[in-house]
């Protein structure tokens, strides 16, 4: 079993229009819904593999109750924490050209009784669990310290926990020694303060962050790959995509791949490879289901190809 927690989760509302004209009436041809967040994308990919999952988000208002009605529809098990503050509407606009613009509210603020009913409800519902995995930014109200006191509690209660976060949220998590962390390139840019343009650049920063304290780093490539660097060793994993269809949420899909299987070496990798490569060819964040997976297209090597440009280096 596998919890997922959601800080600040959304409700996603995606317009397809023709075109955007700034000062104009832009009139949509198509509009969805979807319960968004991090989290909850991790959970939606655990559920399509068929896994047992539980999502804890805090939900309020009346798109917090819509998120928890999308959620029931698509069979994702959630363990809402009721807050005062409206759940935030993330608005997708989406063009006929393939073009997506989006506009993120900030959410919420949690009062400090909404943050540790928050923490509580964690503790509850990862009773026996897996892994707990702990992704996105965190709300108004959040101190960056509050996915570090996530780790400590999930270690006091014997449960391994996955972080993808970025900024203060992760270097002050990393102190706590999370079991995984899964920072993109920008996101392993930052938090060592370097530029990357190689894939030796990029496993230089996963050791660092490693050094900083986490058990293992996943870091997610884009188009290049992943790199796995443990206790025992750095691993390098690909697949080619012919065609790209949308990459939101491909980081996300990356990490339940990498838990289902277990969550740590290079079994692991190879599986969040094949689901980073699936989710990619799927449309919107759609997440795979096990018949979208082409795991023979899978390469995994412990030749790390360092001298490799990175196709999207990092400034
Ligand atoms: N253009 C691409 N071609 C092939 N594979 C891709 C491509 N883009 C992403 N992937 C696969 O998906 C994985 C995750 O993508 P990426 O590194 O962009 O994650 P991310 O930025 O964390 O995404 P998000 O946070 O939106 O879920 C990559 O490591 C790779 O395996
Ligand atoms: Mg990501």
């Amino acid at each position: 079993m596998i919890v997922t927690v959601t800080p600040n989760p959304s409700l996603d509302r995606t317009y397809e229009v023709p075109s955007l004209e700034r000062g104009e009436v832009v009139r949509a041809t198509g509009e969805r819904m979807d319960p968004g967040g991090k989290g909850v994308n991790v959970s939606r990919a655990i559920a399509a593999a068929g896994r047992s999952t539980v999502a804890v988000l805090p939900l309020g208002g009346a798109p917090g109750a819509l998120v928890a009605d999308l959620l029931d529809a698509q069979g994702i098990e959630a363990a809402p924490v009721p807050v005062a503050g409206a759940t935030r509407s993330n608005i997708a606009l989406a063009e006929a050209d393939g073009v997506l613009t989006k506009i993120n509210a900030p959410g919420p603020e949690l009062t400090a009784a909404e943050q540790e009913l928050l923490l509580e409800t964690v503790r509850q519902r990862s009773r026996g669990a897996d892994w707990i995995a702990c992704c996105g930014s965190l709300p108004r109200g959040l101190a960056p310290s509050w996915y570090a006191d996530l780790v400590a509690r999930a270690h006091t209660a014997g449960v391994r926990i996955a972080l993808d976060t970025s900024g203060p949220a992760l270097l002050a998590a990393l102190r706590r020694g999370p079991d995984v962390v899964k920072p993109n390139a920008e996101e392993l840019a930052e938090a060592v303060g370097r530029p990357l343009a190689t894939v030796g650049d990029a496993l230089k920063a996963a050791e660092e962050l490693r050094g900083l304290g986490a058990g293992a780093v996943l870091a997610s490539l884009g188009a290049d790959g992943q790199l796995l660097v443990d206790a025992t060793g750095a691993w390098f994993g690909s697949a080619p995509v012919d065609t790209v269809r949308s990459n939101v949420g491909a980081g996300d899909s990356s990490l339940a791949g990498f838990l289902i299987a277990g969550g740590s070496g290079p079994d692991a990798l190879a599986s969040a490879v094949a689901h980073g490569a699936a989710a990619v060819r799927l449309p919107g964040s759609v997440m795979p289901a096990p018949t979208d997976l082409d795991p023979a297209a899978v390469t995994v090597t412990p030749q790390v190809p360092v001298d490799r440009p990175l196709t999207e280096p990092v400034p």
